[in-house]
This record gives structure tokens, C-alpha cells and sequence, in this order.
């Protein structure tokens, strides 16, 4: 039998209950042991609420100004740890209330005049989220500042550029760097976009109707901050469509996150070693003695599943809800804050090892000389001599299999013998059947010559307001 209290009016909504609630529901129902994270939200909003109630005529300014106190001790006893937040009353906004109302009396007791906990959670979660946006914006420029500093550091060196994970066409170290700089760079336009859509306002649009008592929105909006207020009280009490959105584009990042780290993991294996992670960022096999582990970037990447996993819960959630508040919608704030907690972990160490990170540039110019890396190059020489493209293509092909038939490349290959496949070469061949020559032709714009290179990494810099 579970334990129940004899009365619900211990409860600030307990007027109409004639039996307490079951522990069980209690410990159900309960969210305080997560939301207490938005107290600080929870409280400058009250804050700005009852100096509006007041301006109304609706508190006076002795009651405003035991309120503001109040509201600070509690927020000081909080930041101290010596609050205590109470299971039984459920989430942040009762714990809040509560605690007010023990301190000052009457006067807490008014300050939820024309406003619901549904406005309430909605206010303190947009403002949770603004800031958040913020803080990863910047933690996703430190990592795009790391890229620009390799992309500087490595100008001029070579390596293979990949599909399908075939050695394709050499570039630039610097281009490949700066790819993640643009990915980056969008997954913070992208985050600031959403904060922009997102700061209005919802306080005041109380349960989902609005209310009659003579509230001023614009103002509680204005002195907290956001851009305006929302139109519609019934779509604001159920909307979360805020709380996807910045889900999606933090899955955005950890996606990116995981592709680079993907490349790191293969780029400092054995096979590869193209890489060196620093000591600080690996681990050691507690059995096999030689190892050192890329155990960051793994790490990363197998985060991203609870990331899109959190979307996915986000998005089931309110899939088949019927406007407006439904209880449900307490569900939303975990997956938000273990996705902002995974995303920001991962931005800020995976910033910390790319300052860190070696490339052995030797190794990977190495691995441009084989593979027939320029055999595009050589189908463009042909096209520039007046050969079509497919027949150029079928030429290269055949050059290609006649080197792999001797054990060469393509360079390797005398004159006469590039001849037989095609009497318009001539010795001029070996400019773009080299390395150099093939990386620096590729000059149209975004691609990997090395004056597109210098260039995007002077915008590069610029943007990042990195001095040289
Ligand atoms: N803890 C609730 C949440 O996170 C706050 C709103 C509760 N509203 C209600 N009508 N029970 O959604």
C-alpha cells in the first residue's frame, strides 16, 4: 500500500483535494530533480512579473519589494546549496513559490496572480535555451578557431582527398581543414537563428487563454530581454517546437563532431598515420601494452546516439498531443539538457585536442604519390588539348590499367609510352601529372589551389578576428 498524506492542502494547488496524493505519484510525477536547473531563469522571471503586477496596481510596492528580496535569499540559499528542494512540490516553480511564500507570507501568495506554471515552464525553458545558444555558439567558434590555425599552419603541404574512402584527387591539408571550418560555421548560423525565432516571449498567455487582469506582456518581455512577445496564448502554452529546433541543430553539431572524429580515428591508426593525437587525449589497453587508444573522438562519436536519440524522444513527444498544455510536455526538458551537456563536453575537448593535434606531413604527402591521384588531372590536360571529356576519361582509363598491368603510376610513364593511348600528349604531361601541379591548378572558386587556399584562410582568419 502506498503511503498517502491526509490532506492536500499542503499543496499549492491542493484547495479542491480531499485526499493527499500517493508517494508513488509524488515520486512519478516529480521533476525537481531536474528543472531545479532553470532556477535562475525561474526567479529573474518572477522578478520581472511582479514589478509588472505592481506597476498594474495589482501589488503594491511593499509587497514588491518583499517579493524581490525574497526571491533573492532564495536564489543566494540556492547557489549556497542550502536550499532544499522538496519532491512533494513536484518541480522549480512550486519549490520557488513555496519557499516564498514560507519567508514573506501574504505576499508571495499573490505573485502567481495572472500566470499559470504553463507560461511559467515555457518562459524559463526559452530563457534556459537562449543562453545556451550562446554559450555553444562560442564553444563551436573555439573549435572553428583551432581549424583556421591548422588550416595556417599547414598551407602548402599536401595530402590525399577522399571518396569513398579512395584515394580521389590531392588537395590542400589547409582545404580539408577549413571543410570543417564551413560545417562548423553553419551549425553556429544555424543556432542563432533558432535563438532569434525562439526569444518571445510567453509570459502572460497564463494557463492557454490569456487573462483578464490587467498585465502589460511587452513590458515583462522587454525587461527580460526578448524581442516581443508571442501572438497566440493557446499555441504558446503547447508550443515546443523551440526546444526541436535547438535539439536538431545541436544534433547538427554532434554529427560534424562525428565525422571528425571518425577521420581522426583513422587518420591515427596504424594504417594510416597521417596523425598524432597528444598522450593527454588517448588511453592505454589494460592488456595488450602497446596500445594507445583514440579513446576522445570514439567517445564523440558514440555520443552522437543519445544526441539523435534525443531529438527522437523530443519529436515522439509531442507528435499526437491536442493542443494546448498537456502534461507530456514535462518530458521535454531531460533529453534538451543531456543534449546540451553532451554537446558542449564534446565541443570544448574536441577544441582542446585539435590545439594539440600533429600531422605528419610527410606520410601524407607520401600517400598522394600513389593511387593515380592525378589521373583526373590528366583527363582535364586531354580536354584542354580538344579531346572530349568521355573519350578523355576512356584514354586515362586505359593508361591506368596498362600502369597497374607494369606496377607504376601514372608519372612514372616515358612520354612515348602516354603517347600510345593518345598522340596529343606531350611532354607537358608531367606538370599535371604532378602533386603540385595538379593541387594548384584547381583555382575555381572553393576549391583547393593555393591561392583559393591562402585566401580562404585569410577570410578565414579575418572572421575569427585572428591577427597574423
Ligand atoms: N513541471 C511542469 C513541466 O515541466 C510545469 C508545468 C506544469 N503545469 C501543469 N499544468 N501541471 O511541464
Amino acid at each position: 500500500m502506498s503511503e498517502q498524506k491526509k490532506s492536500g492542502s499542503e499543496k499549492l494547488w491542493g484547495g479542491r483535494f480531499a485526499e493527499g496524493t500517493a508517494a508513488s505519484v509524488e515520486a512519478f510525477s516529480a521533476s525537481i530533480h531536474y528543472d531545479s536547473r532553470l532556477y535562475k531563469y525561474d526567479i529573474a522571471g518572477s522578478k520581472a512579473h511582479a514589478t509588472m503586477l505592481a506597476d498594474r496596481g495589482i501589488l503594491n510596492a511593499e509587497e514588491l519589494a518583499l517579493i524581490v528580496e525574497g526571491l533573492s535569499a532564495i536564489e543566494q540559499e540556492i547557489e549556497a546549496g542550502s536550499f532544499e528542494f522538496k519532491r512533494e512540490l513536484e518541480d522549480i516553480h512550486m519549490n520557488i513559490e513555496k519557499a516564498l511564500v514560507d519567508r514573506i507570507g501574504p505576499a508571495g501568495a499573490k505573485l502567481h496572480s495572472a500566470r499559470s506554471r504553463n507560461d511559467q515552464i515555457a518562459l524559463d525553458f526559452k530563457m534556459y535555451l537562449r543562453d545556451q545558444c550562446d554559450i555553444i555558439a562560442a564553444l563551436l567558434d573555439d573549435v572553428r578557431r583551432s581549424f583556421v590555425l591548422l588550416g595556417r599552419k599547414y598551407l602548402g603541404n599536401f595530402m590525399p582527398g577522399y571518396t569513398h574512402l579512395q584515394r580521389a584527387q590531392p588537395v590542400q591539408i589547409s582545404h580539408h581543414m577549413l571543410a570543417y571550418f564551413e560545417m562548423f560555421g553553419r551549425d553556429k548560423e544555424r543556432l542563432l537563428d533558432c535563438r532569434k525565432r525562439l526569444n518571445l516571449s510567453p509570459l502572460g498567455c497564463a494557463a492557454m487563454a490569456g487573462t483578464g487582469l490587467p498585465i502589460d506582456r511587452e513590458q515583462v518581455a522587454e525587461s527580460l530581454g526578448f524581442d516581443g512577445v508571442t501572438a497566440n496564448s493557446m499555441d504558446t502554452s503547447g508550443d515546443r517546437d523551440f526546444a526541436i529546433e535547438f535539439t536538431s541543430c545541436c544534433t547538427m553539431i554532434q554529427l560534424h563532431l562525428s565525422r571528425l572524429s571518425e577521420e581522426l580515428v583513422l587518420w591515427s591508426s596504424q594504417e594510416f598515420s597521417f596523425v598524432d593525437i597528444s598522450d593527454k587525449f588517448c588511453t592505454g589497453s589494460s592488456i595488450m601494452p602497446q596500445k594507445k587508444n583514440p579513446d576522445i573522438p570514439e567517445l564523440i562519436r558514440g555520443k552522437s546516439g543519445r544526441v539523435v536519440g534525443s531529438l527522437m524522444s523530443l519529436i515522439t513527444l509531442v507528435k499526437g498531443l491536442p493542443l494546448t498544455y498537456n502534461r507530456d510536455l514535462q518530458e521535454d526538458k531531460e533529453p534538451v539538457f543531456d543534449t546540451v551537456d553532451t554537446v558542449s563536453a564534446s565541443l570544448s575537448i574536441m577544441a582542446e585536442l585539435l590545439e594539440n593535434l600533429q600531422f605528419n606531413t610527410k606520410v601524407m604527402e607520401e600517400a598522394t604519390r600513389t593511387g593515380f591521384i592525378t589521373a583526373t588531372d590528366l583527363a582535364d590536360y586531354l580536354v584542354v588539348k580538344d579531346v572530349p571529356f568521355r573519350e578523355a576519361h576512356g584514354i586515362v582509363g586505359r593508361s591506368v590499367a596498362y600502369c597497374l598491368d607494369k606496377g607504376c603510376e601514372l608519372y612514372e610513364l616515358t612520354v612515348e609510352e602516354l603517347q600510345q593511348f593518345s598522340p596529343v600528349i606531350e611532354k607537358d604531361v608531367f606538370e599535371v601529372l604532378s602533386v603540385e601541379g595538379s593541387v594548384n591548378s584547381r583555382i575555381s572558386t572553393g576549391g583547393t589551389g593555393l591561392k583559393r587556399v591562402e585566401e580562404a584562410v585569410l577570410n578565414a582568419e579575418k572572421q575569427m578576428g585572428i591577427s597574423k
